[in-house]
């Protein structure tokens, strides 16, 4: 309020500085009057959307802060320990981490189909369409399924389900899957895989008894390694993406829990899974759908114009080795979250053994879907893909008998049939006579 102009003596300029005094005054009051009534309106508006959160937080699983309210009604409870309960004598009970995604909804249908109980448990994130996440839930809940809607980092979920339900063993495949993805967003491979892991190792420690667990590390951890075939003795200390950092990151997390805990732990390597319900994130995905809608897709070579190839691994095949991995894994040996005696480690490839070049797999996609493909070929760009995988699967084979028996032929056969029914697609093509570049496809509308 000090002036700092010089004093002004003239009649005028006193008159003037008065009635701007008062219209100072005035707004001043005016303002503080409606900042009241602002301030009650604001009051009032947020007890009743607190009122009306309250009331309608039991439909937002997504939120962490219902959980209480949620999961203390007895009909989820119900569905919790019904979905978990075997139905064949000394069947297992298992939970499984990241059910509505591709390969936890494979894995879970084939528990359930041989007697085990299962439950799901899943966040339902948008890094791809969560609508097909949502799709492979209601198939689950045909099959009697239940997933639960949750993050493996809420410990108190963790902690209340392991209390509901003594499973015998954790499938745990829920993680920030994608290589690229980690540009964008590197926090999201940090908080599930690194942080989300420990939270779920952190409860199944606690856990009595303490489960055992099988969870799905992946080829990516062997980086730039060089030696061929990839096997589990070969060095993984040199990741090429955040990806692989965070997946290697898990296998060293696996082995502190196994030595302080008694946790029994099996790690699986897997190579390239594809199928039926598959991730519309892979190469095999997006290049079905780029190709049916006439867009170029990007075919990879490497740097020096070498073929990128993958070790491709169908889904039965993965699902196998998983069941596999979870009758062979022994139980933990801890309690009270104390180590009794020591327990089982084991990391396993779960690979096809017989890798195919980028360019021979979009051939195969060319056949299946009758249309010749638009095609740019791009250099690798250096942001984690490595050029070439292939996996020696002789220990996961030595254990429990994995073998892999399904070519990519045959596997890209059921995945476009799957792919053609599920998005709605009607072919004009004559499946027995297509040749490359025959036929004609249109998306129904
Ligand atoms: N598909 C492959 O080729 C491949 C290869 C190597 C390793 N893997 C690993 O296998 C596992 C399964 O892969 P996928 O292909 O089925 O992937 P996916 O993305 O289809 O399935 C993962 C599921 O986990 C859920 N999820 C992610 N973060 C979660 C969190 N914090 N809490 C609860 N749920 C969460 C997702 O919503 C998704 O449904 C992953 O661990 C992946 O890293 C897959
Ligand atoms: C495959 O792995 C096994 C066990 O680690 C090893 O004995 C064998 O030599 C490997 N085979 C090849 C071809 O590298």
């Amino acid at each position: 309020m000090a002036p700092s102009l010089p004093p002004d003596t003239s009649k005028t300029t006193k008159l003037e500085r008065y009635n701007s005094y008062l219209r100072r005054v005035n707004t001043t009051k005016l303002l503080a009057a409606s900042s009241t009534l602002l301030f009650r309106a604001t009051l009032l508006i947020s007890l009743l959307l607190l009122f009306l959160f309250t009331l309608s937080s039991p439909t937002q699983p997504h939120h962490h802060r219902q959980l209480l309210s949620s999961t203390l009604t007895p009909s989820w409870e119900k569905q919790v320990r019904q979905s978990s309960t075997p139905r064949r004598p000394s069947g297992l009970s298992v939970l499984v981490t990241g059910a509505g995604g591709f390969v936890g909804s494979h894995c879970s249908l084939a528990l359930k189909r041989r007697g085990d109980g299962v439950l799901g448990l899943d966040n339902f994130n948008s890094y791809y369409a969560p609508s097909l996440k949502r799709s492979r839930q209601s198939l689950l809940l045909k099959h009697s399924i239940f997933i639960v809607d949750g993050d493996i980092n809420d410990a108190e979920l963790l902690s209340h389900l392991f209390s509901l339900v003594p499973f015998t063993h954790v499938l745990h495949l829920a993680a920030q899957a994608g290589v690229r993805y980690a540009l964008r967003n590197p926090l999201s491979y940090v908080r599930s895989n690194v942080a989300g892991f420990v939270t779920l190792l952190e409860a199944a420690k606690a856990a009595d008894p303490q489960p055992a667990i099988v969870w799905a590390s992946s080829s990516s951890v062997y980086g730039l390694n060089s030696d061929n075939p990839f096997s589990e003795h070969h060095r993984t200390d040199r990741p090429a993406s955040l990806y692989a950092a965070t997946k290697k990151a898990g296998e060293e997390i696996a082995h502190t829990y196994n030595h302080i805990h008694g946790l029994s732990l099996t790690a699986l390597r897997f190579f390239t899974v594809y199928g039926p319900w598959g991730r519309p994130d892979m190469a095999y995905f997006s290049f079905t759908k780029d190709i049916l809608s006439g867009r170029a897709i990007s075919v990879y070579v490497t740097q020096d114009d070498k073929e990128v190839a993958r070790d491709f691994t169908y889904i039965d095949d993965v699902v196998k080795g998983c069941l596999g991995a979870i009758d062979t894994a022994e139980k933990s040996t801890g309690s009270g979250g104390v180590k009794r005696k020591s327990a089982q480690l084991r990391v396993y490839n779960l690979g096809n053994t017989s890798p195919v070049s980028v360019k021979d797999m979009v051939v195969i996609l060319e056949k299946l879907l009758g249309v010749k493909a638009k095609k740019n070929i791009v250099k690798l760009p250096r942001n984690g893909d490595v050029p070439y995988t292939h996996a020696n699967v002789s220990l996961a084979e030595r254990d429990f008998g994995y073998r892999p028996s399904t070519d990519l032929q045959t596997g890209l056969r059921k995945f476009v049939k799957w792919y053609v029914g599920y998005y709605g697609i009607k072919t004009r093509v004559n499946k027995e006579t297509a040749t490359v570049g025959e036929g004609e496809v249109v998306e129904s509308s």
